[in-house]
């Protein structure tokens, strides 16, 4: 018998990314490098649409999956923010260095909550410019990579996610669909928010559900200030597959066909909160396909198949500069990059290949 039919799928391992719509590039680029801390380790595009955006990857030192934050700044077009949307992204950092961040953002010019608590842990909640909401929430005892800059050292550091925050009208089937379809459980409630996380032990595996039942949908399109969708990680290729046969099953018919991303393998289906919800399987390589660890981030990369039209692409962009602190130093670079995921199953994967030309 499948796991699924007994409501208990163990695919899931985590989250993977998030990817959010800002506005402005370099806007972009500064607030995740500068003020978040994080390492630029992806500069490539949208694979969706016939309209050149960026598509920025930021992460911890190691680039690992479940410290992802992704963006495709898109400035041509304001989202609407509200419910069956991610309304923030919570990274972990250590105990005790609130009072830090704190101070950081107060230096950095960008609007906070100061310190507030949930489930018992302290958070700052924290605005990015395009009006997107991140969080850093203390826990403790994680021993992830952190990156870090001349104004944030290893004992502060994000060390990667520690949970999502969705914002839904109704908790109910949110809920149902989090445990049946992606074998998270419940674990409590906190006022208006209510948590799951998949059982196990390791990191990035909490969405707390915040419940806001008179609050007005969001847009679920691209759109400046808007979280587009979570990502959670399954691992292998097989375990996408078997995802997909679950949402099936559950009767989630509209559940995407298997899309190649070039550094991940994707599966999209839009949960009954509103929420889009992709799930993910590493691919060999990985971020290293096209780029050393040294080197990540630090210039455009466009999947192979982009290629032919680099120039009508990158004419299209809007130029950025990518900050010195993108780049590894110290203890940094003796990071091990992950293990490969094992040879791909015979599964076809679709890609798209626009024709781009122009606005
Ligand atoms: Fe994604």
């Amino acid at each position: 018998m499948e796991n699924h039919q007994a409501g208990m799928s163990t695919l899931v391992k985590g989250l993977h990314h998030v990817t959010l719509c800002p506005g402005a590039a370099q806007e972009d680029i500064d607030f995740f490098t500068g003020v978040m801390g994080q390492r630029l380790v992806k500069q490539t595009v949208l694979m969706d649409g016939s309209i050149p955006v960026y598509h920025f990857y930021y992460g911890n030192a190691a680039a690992e999956v479940g410290s992802i934050a992704t963006t495709f700044p898109y400035s041509r077009r304001r989202g609407r923010v509200g419910s069956g949307q991610v309304s923030a992204i919570s990274y972990a950092v250590p105990i005790g260095t609130l009072r830090f961040w704190s101070g950081h953002f107060d230096r950095a010019g960008v609007d906070h909550s100061g310190i507030l608590e949930r489930f018992g842990g302290r958070y700052i909640r924290v605005r990015h410019p395009a009006g997107l909401l991140l969080e850093v929430v203390e826990d403790a005892g994680d021993t992830r990579h952190p990156w870090t800059t001349g104004a944030i050292s290893a004992d502060v550091a994000t060390r990667g996610f520690f949970a999502a925050v969705l914002s839904v009208r109704d908790v109910c089937e949110q809920e149902t669909f989090l445990t049946e379809a992606l074998g998270f459980r419940k674990i409590g409630v906190d006022g208006p928010y209510h948590r799951l996380e998949i059982p196990g032990s390791g990191r990035a595996r909490v969405i707390d559900l915040l419940h806001e039942p008179d609050r007005a949908g969001g847009s679920w399109g691209f759109g400046a200030g808007t979280v587009h969708h979570l990502a959670l990680n399954v691992e292998t290729d097989e375990a996408l597959l078997r995802q997909k046969a679950i949402y099936e099953e559950l009767g989630f018919t509209d559940a995407s066909e298997l899309k190649d991303r070039y550094y991940f393998h994707s599966l999209y289906v839009r949960s009954p909160g509103g929420v889009l919800i992709e799930c993910t399987s590493n691919v060999p390589g990985g971020f290293y396909q096209d780029e050393s660890f040294e080197e990540l981030g630090t210039k455009l990369h466009l999947p192979p198949w982009y290629e032919d039209q680099r120039e009508a692409i990158v004419a299209m962009l809007e130029p950025v500069v990518v900050p010195d602190a993108g780049r590894p130093s110290g203890g940094a670079t003796r990071i091990v990059r992950p293990p490969d995921p094992p040879a791909l199953s015979p599964v076809v994967f679709s890609r798209t290949k626009p024709r781009f030309t122009g606005r």
